[in-house]
């Protein structure tokens, strides 16, 4: 399988976005973190903005929503013709209706969790969602350091995914690098956010071909436990 990397646009020139889209055609898509100064403490954009990006590419966007009201406010990003609308287990109130909304209104729903909360409770509800979004920095902030406590968890994630035979994505956000990716994908990750590392970097499509490089080499082998 090959790793799939998504470029947050959070670390790109917020007045030029059109062109750091353009920086990155090795790109598996664009991830765009909406916040709201409320559920995290950060201000990004909102779905203006995602609609303007709608509207001058046809490629893969990753909408990341860090809000407190999803349930009001996802429909209408995939109502915007996104590909995929990721709201927090932490802040949505009727997770199933919604990823069902999402979905109807064609495109994927994802469930994200905090670093501190677990995946098991939403075992079950793994068939209603075609990605899982586990944190691996505290949400709201580009360029925090990784955190390695969440290893676990990526490899329990990868399990229970595995255990129901489905597709689902494994993505993982925050503090990915060229230093972090092979023991996130080793512990069963597929799906990479990398904000910093792509775009601090002088050229942010090798940077791009440098993750996925690395990531190939590290995913899980068959079978390991
Ligand atoms: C943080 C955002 C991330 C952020 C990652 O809350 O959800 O998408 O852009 O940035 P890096 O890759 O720099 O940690
Ligand atoms: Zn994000």
């Amino acid at each position: 399988m090959t790793a799939r990397i998504l470029p947050s646009l959070l670390s790109a020139d917020f007045a030029n976005l059109q062109a750091a889209i353009e920086s990155v055609p090795g790109a598996d898509g664009l991830h765009v973190d909406v916040m709201d100064a409320h559920f995290v403490p950060n201000l990004t954009l909102g779905l203006p903005v995602v609609e303007s990006l709608r509207a001058c590419t046809d490629r893969f966007l990753d909408i990341h929503l860090m809000i407190t009201d999803p349930d009001t406010w996802a429909p209408r990003y995939a109502e915007a013709g996104v590909q995929s609308v990721t709201f927090h287990a932490e802040a949505v109130t009727a997770p199933i209706r919604l990823a069902r909304e999402v979905r109807r209104l064609g495109a994927r729903s994802c469930l994200a969790v905090n670093p501190a909360t677990p995946i098991e409770p939403y075992a079950e509800l793994l068939g209603e969602f075609d990605m899982v979004l586990l944190m691996t920095v505290e949400p709201g902030f580009g360029g925090q350091p990784f955190l390695d406590v969440v290893l676990p968890k990526i490899e329990r994630a990868r399990k229970l995914i595995d255990a129901r035979g489905g597709s689902v994505w494994l993505e993982i956000d925050g503090g990915v690098s060229a230093e972090t990716i092979e023991r996130a994908a080793a512990a069963g990750a597929d799906t990479f956010v990398a904000g910093s590392a792509v775009y601090d970097a002088a050229d942010p499509d090798a940077a791009i071909r440098r993750l996925r490089e690395l990531a190939d080499r590290s995913e899980p082998q068959e079978g390991a436990s």
